[in-house]
C-alpha cells in the first residue's frame, strides 16, 4: 500500500525564460497586462499571445488558461494563466493561480512545468506560495480507479525567479514543498475508505509518516487507554469491533542555541478528531450521504500531517500532536442515549446523542495533551453540521479563549491560506449542556449547534489558551474549482504548521 503521493522534483532557476528547458513554461497574466517586462515572449509564440490579448481571448481574469507552442526558446510550449488585478495579487491568489495552472497542465498530461514569478509579492513569499500551489496538483483522488483519469502527477517543477543566489529563496522553496507534500498526505488519508483506514491503520500511517522525521511516535492501544481511564474515547469505540487508538506524536526542536531560544517553556498541543467512520452510532445517521463520514478523521489527518511538517521544518518549540482514533458504530455493546461516561479528567457526561461523538473523544484527548505538558491548545475537528450551516464550505469555524490566542490562530490561518472565521463562546451556551444527573450532556440540541459543541470542548481545556477549528464544511470540497478538485482539501495542515512558528509572540 502506497503511503504517500510521490514528491516531485522541484527546483529554482534564475535563468532567463528563454533558457528554461521544460515542457510547459507558465506565465501569470494580470488584467491590463501586456508582458512588456518579458522580452521575446511574443516572438517565441509566433504572435499568438498578442493576438489573444487583442481579441480578448486573454484578459487576465483569474484562472483563464491559454497554451501555445514555443519556438526559439528551450521550452516546448508556453502557457498563460489569468491572475486577476495586479493590485489584488497576494500570496493566496498566487497559490491558487499556480495551483490552477498545474491542474490544467496535469489534465493535458504535461509533467514537466515551470512557473515564472511575476507581480508584486515579495520574492521569497512568492516562491513558497508557488511551490505550494504547484505541489497541490500532485494529489489525485484516482487511487482506486483501475484506469487513470487525472493524468500523471507532475515530476519536474521549476520556479523561475528574476534573480537567484539568495539563500532565503531556497528555504522558501523547501518550505512550500514540504507544506504541499504534507497537505497532500493529509488529503490521501481523508480519501481512504473506512474499510482500509481503521483506527489501527491510521496509527500505522501516522507511524510511517513520522518514520523519516525526528518525531517521537507513541501509539496507545485499548489497554493503555483503559489504564488512563479515558472513558469518553472508550465509550465511543465500544460499538465497533475495531479497537481505538491514541496516536501521539512529539516534536522537540533540535539545535536551538540558548541565545536563539524561543520556546520559553511553551508547548503547543495539537489535537485532531480521528473518527475513521461516523455512522452516528445508536443515534444512527440517515443513509443519504453517509459515505462522506469516512472523512470524519480529517482533523486527525491534519494534525498528523502538520506534525510531519513541523518536524521537517524544525519549528522552534516543543509540539505534541494527539489524535484519538475510533469508529462510531451501532452494535450490541455500543453506548446508548442516557448512558453516563466518566472522562479521564473526572467529569461525567450523559450521552444524549451518540452522534455527538467527536466532542467526547476530543474531551479525553485535550486532557491527555495537558497531561503531557501542553501549555497552548488547538483542536481540529469535523465536529458539527451546524458549522456548515453557519459558514458554508468557505471557512472553518474558529472558537476559543482568550481572544488573543484565538487571534493568533486566526492570523496563522490567514497567512497559511486556510480560511477560519471567529465564532462566539458566550457563557450562556453552557446552559444547553446541563444534565439532570451528570456533569453535562453531550448535545445542546439544534440552536447554535457549533457553539455548544465548542462549549463542551472548553470544559476540557483546563483554562489553558485553547482554540477549536470546526472543519466540517472545509475538509472536503463538493465541487471542482479551477484551483482545487472536488475531494479532500488538506485544510488546517498549513495553519497548524504556521502556528508552530509564531511562539515568539505568544504570552
Ligand atoms: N461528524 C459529524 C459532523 C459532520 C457533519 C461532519 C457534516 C462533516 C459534515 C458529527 O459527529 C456529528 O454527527 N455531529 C452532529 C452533532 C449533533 C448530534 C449534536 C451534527 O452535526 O448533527
Ligand atoms: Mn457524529
Ligand atoms: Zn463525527
Amino acid at each position: 500500500m502506497i503511503l504517500t503521493p510521490a514528491a516531485s522534483a522541484l527546483s529554482l532557476s534564475s535563468a532567463p525564460p528563454s533558457e528554461i528547458d521544460t515542457d510547459l513554461l507558465i506565465f501569470p497574466l494580470f488584467e491590463a497586462d501586456t508582458f512588456g517586462d518579458v522580452p521575446g515572449l511574443d516572438a517565441a509564440t509566433g504572435g499568438h499571445i498578442t493576438r489573444a490579448l487583442q481579441s480578448g481571448e486573454l484578459r487576465g481574469r483569474p484562472y483563464e488558461f491559454f497554451v501555445t507552442p514555443a519556438s526559439g526558446w528551450k521550452a516546448q510550449r508556453i502557457a498563460v494563466v489569468g491572475a486577476g488585478k495586479r493590485a489584488e495579487f497576494d500570496t493566496e491568489r498566487l497559490r491558487r493561480v499556480a495551483g490552477a495552472a498545474a491542474l490544467s497542465a496535469r489534465a493535458r498530461r504535461v509533467t514537466r512545468l515551470a512557473w515564472v514569478v511575476r507581480g508584486d509579492v515579495a520574492t521569497a513569499s512568492a516562491i513558497q506560495a508557488t511551490a505550494e500551489g504547484l505541489g497541490f496538483a500532485a494529489f489525485s483522488i484516482d487511487r482506486y480507479k483501475s484506469v487513470d483519469k487525472t493524468g500523471p502527477a507532475p515530476d519536474e517543477l521549476v520556479v523561475v525567479v528574476p534573480s537567484g543566489g539568495d539563500r532565503s529563496f531556497d528555504a522558501a522553496l523547501e518550505r512550500g514543498r514540504i507544506l504541499a507534500d504534507c497537505c497532500n498526505m493529509a488529503r490521501e488519508l481523508c480519501n481512504e475508505p473506512s474499510n482500509v483506514l481503521t483506527p489501527r491503520e491510521l496509527a500505522n500511517r501516522a507511524t510511517a509518516m513520522a518514520a523519516d522525521t525526528e518525531l517521537e511516535v507513541d501509539v496507545l492501544d485499548e489497554t493503555e487507554i483503559e489504564r488512563l481511564h479515558m472513558g469518553l474515547l472508550l465509550g465511543v469505540a465500544r460499538g465497533s469491533i475495531e479497537p481505538p487508538r491514541l496516536i501521539v506524536l512529539t516534536h522537540r526542536p533540535r539545535g536551538l542555541s540558548s541565545s536563539k531560544e524561543t520556546t520559553r517553556g511553551h508547548v503547543l498541543g495539537l489535537v485532531g478528531k480521528g473518527i475513521t467512520f461516523d455512522t452516528g452510532g445508536i443515534s444512527i445517521k440517515p443513509a443519504e450521504g453517509m459515505e462522506r463520514m469516512k472523512t470524519d478523521m480529517s482533523g486527525g489527518a491534519a494534525v498528523i500531517a502538520a506534525m510531519r511538517a513541523i518536524s521537517l521544518l524544525n519549528a522552534p518549540l516543543e509540539v505534541i500532536g494527539v489524535v484519538p482514533a475510533a469508529e462510531n458504530m451501532p452494535g450490541g455493546r455500543a453506548i446508548k442515549p442516557g448512558d453516563i461516561l466518566t472522562s479521564a479528567a473526572g467529569k461525567t457526561v450523559e450521552v444524549i446523542n451518540t452522534d455527538a461523538e467527536g466532542r467526547l473523544i476530543l474531551g479525553d484527548a485535550l486532557w491527555y495533551a495537558r497531561e503531557r505538558g501542553a501549555t497552548h491548545l488547538v483542536d481540529v475537528a469535523t465536529l458539527t453540521g451546524a458549522c456548515v450551516v453557519a459558514l458554508g464550505k468557505i471557512a472553518s469555524g474558529l472558537f476559543g479563549q482568550p481572544d488573543e490566542w484565538v487571534e493568533t490562530v486566526r492570523r496563522a490561518s490567514k497567512v497559511a491560506g486556510d480560511r477560519a472565521w471567529p465564532m462566539p463562546l458566550y457563557d450562556e451556551y453552557a446552559e444547553q449542556l446541563k444534565s439532570e444527573i451528570a456533569d453535562m450532556i453531550n448535545s445542546g440540541g439544534r440552536p447554535a449547534g457549533a457553539c455548544t459543541a465548542a462549549m463542551f470542548l472548553k470544559e476540557f481545556a483546563g483554562g489553558l489558551p485553547w482554540a477549536h477549528l470546526d472543519i466540517a464544511g472545509t475538509a472536503w470540497a463538493e465541487e471542482n474549482k479551477a484551483w482545487q478538485p472536488k475531494g479532500p482539501t488538506g485544510v488546517a495542515v498549513r495553519t497548524l504548521a504556521e502556528l508552530a512558528f509564531t511562539s515568539g509572540e505568544w504570552k
